[in-house]
């Protein structure tokens, strides 16, 4: 007998014994006097009594307790905060080393993105430098877009160094010598350029996606990475903050969107977009508090699926990957090193991903390969979200 059985059982006659005091024992389940068997249960929950078993089984525990108690790990804590610092404060990413290269392992044609042009926002570091990385290994030309254009222009050098790296038969990015995928065995070295813009200015996007189309002549598909997160407890959040931080990550994404959607429809092109959102478009983080960001990453996940539903006539397919804990440069964890610990011990995988884990991702929805995929969110969190 499991534990569950047996503590079941043992409860069991202490039940029947309450309920019979409720219910006389000539009532019939079909007598109308059957609906007591609701109205007993807020006799019990309020009678006061230690040996009432829902109560017995539930408490109310003081707000913001120190203390371990019943609900303590689903909760926020007021007590972590965390600004999103400035740009000189974090480190340099690195690509993903050794996974390129030309393939020894077949795989569906439908995967490569060989002649396409990518954009991706947010390019510069983090996880857009890597799914960016991760178009390039897979044929396309890239356009790397961020705030920080020293740094983009610096990844845009050192992804075309690293491609010729692990691809020594590739041969310049002159379009004429070699047509994209037209000479077999050959890979045709990929243009990757590096754009300046502040995604959440209309001018500054505008600008940037002109200066896209003009060196690359079109673009097909876009990854919108260009976000942040920061932790205040949600009545000490400042205003400012909160507008900007909506600004990068909603209105950022909507404008490069409709930016990029605008051009394939004058070029009558068909073309996908993947939205970078979050797992906490769809949980609630604990314990660090940011309801901000939470609902933010949430209107990102309905921008993918509204989109794609108001761009299908148009051959443009929309939607949003949302990472769990990814290892970034994630700062906040410099100031509250524990917080890795709890954070790991509720995911099911046992681990953070890494940025790599969502180059797979990334590609497959670009691809034609998810040719009938659109408005779907496709969660890559070690199963964060599913328990
Ligand atoms: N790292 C994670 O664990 C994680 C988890 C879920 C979702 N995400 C999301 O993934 C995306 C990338 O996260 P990351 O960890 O790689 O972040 P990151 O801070 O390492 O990189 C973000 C990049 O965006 C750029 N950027 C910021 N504001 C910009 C603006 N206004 N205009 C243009 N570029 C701007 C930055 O300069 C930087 O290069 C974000 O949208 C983030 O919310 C991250």
């Amino acid at each position: 007998m499991s534990i569950c059985q047996a503590s079941r059982q043992a409860t069991r006659p202490a039940i029947r014994q309450r309920i019979s005091t409720i219910i006389p024992r000539h009532s019939t389940p079909s007598a109308p006097r059957s609906v007591r068997w609701l109205s007993s249960t807020s006799v019990r929950a309020s009678d006061g009594s230690k040996a009432d078993p829902y109560r017995s089984s539930s408490t109310a525990a003081a707000p913001f307790d120190k203390e371990a108690h019943e609900g303590s790990f689903s909760r926020t804590d007021r007590g972590v905060s965390f600004e999103y610092p400035a740009e000189q404060d974090f480190p340099r990413s690195q690509i993903v080393q050794g996974r390129g290269g030309p393939h020894f392992k077949r795989t569906l044609p439908s995967f490569s993105l060989e002649g396409r042009v990518a954009v991706v926002t947010g390019g510069a570091r983090g996880l857009g430098l890597v799914m960016g990385q991760a178009l390039v290994a897979s044929g396309a030309d890239l356009a790397i877009v961020d705030l920080n254009n020293d740094e983009a222009a610096h990844q845009a050098k050192e992804l075309v160094a690293h491609f010729e790296k692990e691809n020594p038969a590739s041969e310049g990015d002159d379009r004429a010598k070699i047509p994209n995928g037209k000479k077999s065995g050959v890979s045709r070295t990929p243009k990757v350029t590096a754009h300046y813009s502040d995604v959440a200015d209309p001018d500054s996007v505008t600008s940037a996606l002109s200066e896209i189309i003009k060196e690359h002549g079109k673009i097909d598909h876009l990854v919108t990475s260009a976000g942040f997160t920061e932790n205040y407890d949600a009545v000490a959040y400042p205003y400012d903050r909160m507008k900007k931080l909506w600004g990068v990550n909603v209105d950022g994404t909507y404008l490069f969107s409709t930016g990029v959607a605008k051009h394939l429809m004058e070029r009558n092109a068909p073309g996908s977009i993947v939205m970078i959102g979050s797992m906490s478009g769809a949980i609630v983080n604990v314990p660090q508090p940011q309801a901000p960001y939470n609902a933010a990453k949430a209107a990102v996940r309905h921008l993918a699926a509204s989109l794609a539903v108001e761009w299908a006539h148009a051959n443009i397919r929309v939607n949003c990957i949302s990472p769990g804990y990814m290892l970034t440069a994630l700062k906040i964890l410099d100031d509250n090193p524990n917080l890795k610990s709890q954070w790991t011990s509720l995911i099911p995988v046992g681990k953070m991903g890494r940025p790599e884990d969502l180059m797979g991702a990334v590609t497959f929805l670009l691809s034609d390969a998810s040719g009938y995929v659109t408005g779907a969110e496709l969660r890559v969190d070690g199963g964060y979200t599913v328990t």
